[in-house]
């Protein structure tokens, strides 16, 4: 085989480069460095469509209800039969420091609640001491104190060294709650709502629960979905809330668990606190406390604008599958004049919440 001749060695050509211009170069790609370092949450979300598969398809139950439409119609309705007593129900929650929302919750249902199974931990999910507040407030459940099942969830400080993970320490106030529950005098059949302290399913909901025989055994509760207040509605999104009939396998969990789900069963009202200092608490006691990138996410003033605009404490991107979608909710949340089809609790107790309704975005501190 011929040899090829050696290539002649290249003498370097002069860069055509101004040093002014490399000068710019070198500013812009760090510029864009430290953009992309310290957006890389929002650019990751921004293109979750590519990376992220939907989770299953719920199948939804279509839900009927009207003003002095008997029980027995209702359940022909959905496809099942009125019974002739009604199940007992058993409203379980993990609580931190809704006591708002809560006291809304524990009123709107009393009277179709058997008992209010609330657990309560001296720490939070991210491992710092916590005061019992519900524990230290209970004079404004006293009306309830013959249903409420109460349990403190002994809690462990994080030391700081090991990282812990949240959703860890989720998990074993979950199986708490389930030894609570088991201990509430609870039987087969009976129901069992398994949710946030935030996730409130409505009467109605919980009448066809309790009325009907055919209700499957297991299903999410698809409840409206608002942020800070009735004034904000997100979406229908919210899903997590279950009712179950309860059996010897029934688990407490706030995960998928079945494919059905009823529709507008109720309403999650997320960050629907009374004062600025319960949102910076919330924050930092969330599961997702490492959205707290920044110490001025914490900023009373900044929260508080954020509060009255709809927009996200956390500047995060929605979390969505479809370009479409992530479009659509880019932005913040439009207001909402409306304050029909809210819990009565709130509407009987207007001048208590105003904060929760329409034109009340500003907070005490
Ligand atoms: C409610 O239903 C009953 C019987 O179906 C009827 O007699 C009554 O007038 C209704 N009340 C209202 C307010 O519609
Ligand atoms: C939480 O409660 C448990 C049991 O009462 C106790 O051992 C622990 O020290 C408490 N933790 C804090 C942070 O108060």
């Amino acid at each position: 085989m011929a040899r090829r001749p050696p290539l002649p060695i290249s003498v370097p050509r002069r860069i055509p480069f101004s040093k002014p211009f490399l000068l710019l170069l070198f500013i812009l790609v760090t510029v864009c460095s430290i953009g992309f370092f310290y957006n890389a949450q929002k650019i990751s979300y921004f293109f979750r469509p590519v990376w992220d598969t939907p989770p299953r398809p719920f199948t939804r139950l279509p839900h009927y209800y009207a003003q002095n439409v008997s029980m027995d119609h209702l359940c022909k309705l959905h496809g099942w039969t009125v019974r002739s007593s009604p199940r007992l129900v058993f409203d379980a929650v993990i609580f931190s420091n809704e006591l708002d929302i809560l006291e809304i919750r524990f009123h709107e249902l009393f009277p179709y609640v058997h008992k209010f199974v609330i657990l309560e931990s001296n720490t939070t999910f991210t491992g710092i001491p916590k005061p019992l507040f519900f524990q230290e407030n209970q004079q404004r459940f006293e009306f309830a104190s013959s249903k409420i099942v109460r349990g403190t969830f002994p809690g462990q400080v994080d030391l700081g060294r090991t990282q812990r993970n949240p959703f860890d320490l989720e998990s074993k106030h979950r199986v708490a709650v389930n030894k609570l529950l088991r201990s509430s005098g609870i039987g087969p059949g009976d129901v069992v709502i398994m949710a946030d302290s935030d996730e409130i399913p409505s009467p109605q909901t919980l009448q066809l629960l309790q009325w009907c025989d055919g209700v499957p055994p297991v299903m999410h509760l698809e409840l409206r979905h608002y942020m800070y207040s009735f004034e904000f509605p997100v979406d229908y999104s919210s899903w997590r809330a279950t009712a179950h009939l309860f059996g010897q396998s029934t688990q407490y969990r706030h995960s998928r668990q079945s494919d059905i789900i009823l529709a507008d069963a109720g309403w999650h009202c997320s960050f629907c606190f009374r004062t600025i200092d319960e949102f910076v608490f919330k924050m930092t006691a969330y599961s997702h406390a490492d959205r707290v990138r920044r110490a001025s996410f914490l900023d009373h003033a900044r929260i508080q604008k954020i509060i009255c605009e709809g927009d996200d404490l956390f500047d995060m991107l929605p979390e969505e599958y479809t370009f479409h979608e992530l479009i659509k909710k880019m932005g913040s949340i439009p207001k909402s004049s409306s304050a029909v089809h809210l819990p009565s609790y709130l509407i009987d107790n207007a001048d208590k919440f105003r904060f929760l309704l329409p034109g009340g975005c500003v907070r005490a501190d």
